[in-house]
């Protein structure tokens, strides 16, 4: 069968207009909690790399319900502590299980392979339940044997030089030996954050006037789910060990997360540039 040789990740070039964004300003982290999610994660990496601890924490755990920023806030950490974008390698975990890719287990051996012939690196694992599943739920034997490739490179992981995150909106199908090598953190955007993101995408696209509709409508969307996010917030185990998934399902059905303000916003916004342009 033929094969196509394409690398099973993203980095140096292909990682450059997320830099540039970064740099630029057009992407941008708000909110007090995820600037100190970033500082936190940041300063443990660089702590075990200053300080060459090779044995330390092998990697975070990014959980928490869709379009919540997990993604951002890890391109955030490589770019602020100078990985991105030529130290920094982004694996789109379902493409690792992509079969006409080639044999997934190997590709994923390169992955470290290569990391770990640049020196200090910043491995980012995004969605990974979307092949790490837990052993209860595979169905195929190399969704074990990826597990297994998977727990053995963590394993491997030389902390003074190199770093792991990984993302997930479903925890709850994650291999529970994965989540137990990492260290776990939970993303929950505040109210505040929220109409901030409002406040700012509103001011970059020139339509501050349907502010207090977007605003009134994210503020009730919210009180709907404020106790559970509370919840979670204090014991974040609620989510992450959810056998049944019951939680991260509410959550992604009413949680008025990031990526669905913005779609509220694009679609006035389409409204608007018709209304104003016709
Ligand atoms: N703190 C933040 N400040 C500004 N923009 C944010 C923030 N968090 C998320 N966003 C924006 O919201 C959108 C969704 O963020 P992102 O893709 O990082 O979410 P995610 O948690 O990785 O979602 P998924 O679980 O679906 O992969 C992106 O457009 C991102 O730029
Ligand atoms: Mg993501």
């Amino acid at each position: 069968m033929y094969e196509v040789e394409e690398k099973p990740f993203l980095s140096g070039k292909d990682l450059e207009f997320i830099y540039e964004g970064i740099k630029q300003g057009d992407r941008i982290l708000l909110g007090e909690e995820y600037n100190r999610i970033e500082a936190q994660i940041r300063l443990m990496i660089r702590y075990h790399w200053k300080r060459g601890i090779k044995e330390g924490v092998k990697g975070y755990l990014f959980f928490g319900p869709p379009g919540t920023g997990k993604t951002l806030t890890a391109f955030f950490i490589a770019y602020r502590i100078g990985a991105l974008p030529n130290r920094t390698f982004y694996i789109d975990v379902g493409n690792i299980a992509a079969k006409y890719f080639g044999d997934p287990e190997k590709r994923l051996r390169r992955v470290f392979l290569e990391g770990k012939n640049l020196g200090r690196v910043i491995y980012i694992f995004d969605d990974a339940e979307s092949a790490f599943f837990s052993r209860r739920l595979a169905k195929e034997a190399w969704q074990y044997s990826l597990v297994a490739v998977m727990l053995h490179e963590i394993d491997k992981i030389d902390t003074s030089k190199e770093a792991l995150i990984m993302t997930t909106n479903m925890p709850e199908l994650l291999d529970p030996a994965i989540k137990d090598r990492l260290y776990p953190v939970v993303f929950i955007p505040s109210l505040k954050t929220l109409i901030k993101y409002i406040d700012w995408r509103l001011e970059q696209l020139g339509i501050p006037e349907i502010r207090e509709e977007i605003v009134e409508k994210v503020k009730v969307m919210y009180e709907d789910v404020k106790e559970d996010l509370k919840n979670i917030e204090n014991n974040p185990e609620i989510l992450l060990y959810d056998e049944t998934g019951d939680v991260s399902r509410l959550l992604r059905e009413k949680m008025p997360s990031i990526r669905r303000i913005e779609k509220m916003i694009i679609a006035k916004f389409a409204m608007n540039i018709i209304k104003k342009e016709a």
